[in-house]
């Protein structure tokens, strides 16, 4: 019989690992001093785009979104990459070139990494950050009362499988890229200044996904305003002519005792909600005061938000 990594590495026996696989939340964090702990991340993928340099960016903001969404602030990045034997060096230099331009915007610095041969290409960061022990914002703290911001429109998935299949005649991948490449730094400062209660990332489990896991780490009832949900440009749309990702329909199986969806949702909107996202944005609860004030303060500095929904007593995730 293999032993389970719980009992092996016991909670109980390492009180300074805050946040480990005992309670998964989106990086784990460790204290080194009453001042400081560090944060700890890793995330890599094949690529979502053509473009290598984007890609390059996608997956580094992609990976770096998991500090931030502790409220945390990179130090370093370690690249970690697989690559065909025959591939064009010059394309290698042009994904690696992304993550690093990504980083450098991040203020962190890319220390090193590894890179191995693969037939299928692949690319990310493990990525180091800091955070105060008394600051770490995780999933378990939403509060009965509180409202929900989301920092980035969703559809990054049906956008770009749309363009994947040659069915993105307006050219709407353009935007999900500029989404996808945008940090999710600057609003986890926002979220982190205004107070904020609990924040997660919205990545491959949707919206819905990732409320689920809020909800349940916090022992509440999550309500989404199906009609507030900001979309990127063309995703209901490709939606709604079926073009949809398998993630989401697994996402959709995989919560169906969790979700309640409302009688009559227009199903491109549910596909909407379930829609695995690839650097999506953050989704927090806080103080419904605050929310207001923190979206208010998002679109001062140019970046998306909208308050999205609420949070209840009960458990689960309602849609309305
Ligand atoms: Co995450
Ligand atoms: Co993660």
């Amino acid at each position: 019989m293999l032993r389970p990594i719980t009992e092996t590495f016991a909670a109980s026996a390492f009180p300074d690992l805050l946040v480990g696989i005992e309670g998964p939340d989106d990086a784990a964090v460790y204290r080194l001093t009453d001042e400081i702990a560090i944060v700890q991340t890793v995330d890599f993928f094949p690529p979502v785009v053509d473009d290598p340099r984007q890609f390059g960016g996608i997956a580094a903001a992609n990976a770096m979104s998991d500090v931030y969404a502790m409220g945390g602030e990179v130090l370093l990045a370690l690249n970690i990459a697989a690559f065909p034997e025959d591939l064009d060096p010059a394309v290698i230099a042009r994904v690696f070139h992304g993550g690093a331009e990504k980083v450098a915007e991040a203020g962190g610095v890319i220390a090193g990494g590894h890179t191995l041969y693969d037939a299928e290409p692949k690319y990310g960061l493990a990525v180091t950050g800091v955070v105060h022990p008394d600051r770490v914002i995780a999933k378990a703290g939403a509060r009965a009362g509180d409202a929900l911001v989301l920092t980035k429109p969703l559809g990054t998935g049906i956008v770009l499988t749309a363009a994947r299949d040659g069915r993105d005649p307006a050219g709407h991948a353009a935007a999900a890229v500029v989404s996808m490449l945008a940090l999710n730094r600057h609003a986890s400062h926002l979220a982190r200044d205004a107070g904020a209660h609990a924040m997660t990332d919205v990545t491959g489990f949707g919206l819905l996904g990732h409320a689920d896991e809020v909800a349940a780490r916090s022992d509440v009832r999550i309500v989404i305003d199906a009609a507030r949900v900001p979309a990127l440009p063309g995703a209901l749309a490709y939606a709604a002519l079926g073009i949809v990702t398998g993630g989401a329909a697994r996402n959709r199986d995989g919560l169906a005792d969790r979700v309640r969806l409302p009688a009559g949702l227009d199903a491109a909107v549910a596909h909407l909600l379930f829609d695995p996202q690839t650097s999506g944005g953050l989704l927090v609860a806080l103080a419904p005061p605050a929310a207001r004030a923190m979206v208010r303060r998002l679109h001062d500095d140019g970046l998306p938000g909208a308050v999205v929904g609420r949070v209840e007593a009960g458990a689960g995730v309602v849609v309305e």
